[in-house]
């Protein structure tokens, strides 16, 4: 992997496909400091010099492999549909550039291990781009956990309703573009399950599949033989907040807003309740400490961040391949 040359050495990032999150992603990056977006791939060129002109990239290409093989690039976000993530990023791994990988990292855990095997063999950085576990607030929330604030942990609840309509033709409910709500959507709540309690020894699955064979709403119930349990739920058509809370035996700590990425955090401990405001404010999209923590990486040498590790997203893929296995969604070719 080419290493910055110094310590503060600027990151320079290609864009791998120019839809909603890469226009999100690119927004936070050009104002986080000590990066700077270098290119934008695209699968057609005039979208891709439109990217490029709308946040100021010097260089645009027409086709993915292009990109990757930019010498002049450091790291490759990868922000298309998940179908596309196992090639894209074995693509720029052997370009020898670090991979950001939007979540879902692959459609299913055997492709996730390749890729991550892959990056581990050719000395290059890779990491899910789960934001969530970057994101200083759950992080707070993680402290004062593993510091015992609530007490003992007991609970943790956390679900998300997009409220989208069924139609066939959209990615979230198209098989072949790696549609289905658990993937999209539950992902984050199983997510914050895990970083919580860990694996979980015992899973209860149930949901609704949508007329295309895509997993619609999904409800899962984790216990542990120590009493712990956990609720997580996610739903492409039915509209609800993204919600959680995390509940001790001396209190509970609830994010504000959407949990993923929140407003505030409300801790409650003995009948006293406080509030932890956001440190980003309100106009940053949140992005930006995952951008910082790769950039954090980089500088240090590192193959995976410590705050994302492969095993754990790895192990959450297997999670959600058993879920998907039960209620009977395969993907083509699997
Ligand atoms: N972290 C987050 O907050 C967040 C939020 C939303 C989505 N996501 C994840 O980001 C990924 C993209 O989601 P999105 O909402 O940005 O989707 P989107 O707006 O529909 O964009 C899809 C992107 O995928 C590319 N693509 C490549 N092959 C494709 C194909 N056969 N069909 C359709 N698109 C294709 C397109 O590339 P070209 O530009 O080259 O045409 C486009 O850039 C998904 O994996 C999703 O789970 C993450």
């Amino acid at each position: 992997m080419p290493e910055p040359e110094t310590e503060d050495a600027e990151i320079r990032w290609g864009i791998l496909g120019a839809g909603g999150i890469a226009g999100k992603f690119a927004t936070d990056l050009i104002r986080t400091p000590g990066n700077a977006l270098a290119a934008v791939g695209a699968r057609q060129g005039e979208r891709a010099a439109g990217f490029a002109a709308r946040f100021g990239a010097p260089r645009s290409y027409g086709n993915y492999r292009q990109l990757v093989d930019d010498p002049d690039l450091d790291a490759i976000y990868i922000a298309t549909t998940h179908p596309g993530h196992r090639e894209q990023a074995l693509m720029a791994i052997e370009a020898d550039k670090a991979v950001l990988i939007e979540k879902p990292v692959c459609l299913n855990a055997a492709d996730a291990r390749e890729v991550f095997a892959a990056a581990a063999a050719a000395r290059v950085f890779a990491m899910e781009a789960m934001w969530m576990r970057t994101n200083p607030l759950i992080r707070k929330a993680q402290e004062l956990v593993a510091g015992s604030a609530i007490g003992e942990l007991v609970s943790v609840r956390a679900e998300m309703g997009l409220g989208l309509p069924f139609d066939a033709t959209h990615r979230l409910y198209d098989l072949a573009n790696g549609g289905g709500a658990l993937l999209d959507l539950g992902i984050y709540p199983v997510t914050f399950g895990w970083i919580f309690l860990g694996p979980p020894p015992s899973v209860s699955v149930t949901g609704s599949l949508a007329p295309t064979g895509c997993d619609a709403t999904v409800a899962m119930q984790w216990s542990y033989p120590d009493g712990r349990d956990a609720q997580l739920w996610c739903s492409a058509p039915v509209k609800a907040p993204y919600r959680a809370l995390v509940v001790g035996t001396e209190g509970w700590i609830r994010p504000e807003g959407r949990f993923y990425r929140p407003t505030a955090l409300t801790v409650m401990i003995g009948g006293l309740e406080s509030r932890i405001d956001d440190p980003l404010g309100s106009d940053a999209g949140g992005y930006g400490p995952e951008i910082a923590e790769v950039a954090r990486c980089l500088r240090a040498g590192l193959t995976e961040s410590p705050l994302i590790p492969a095993a754990d997203t790895i192990a959450i893929l297997e999670l959600l391949d058993r879920a998907r296995a039960e209620l009977g969604v395969r993907y083509p070719g699997e």
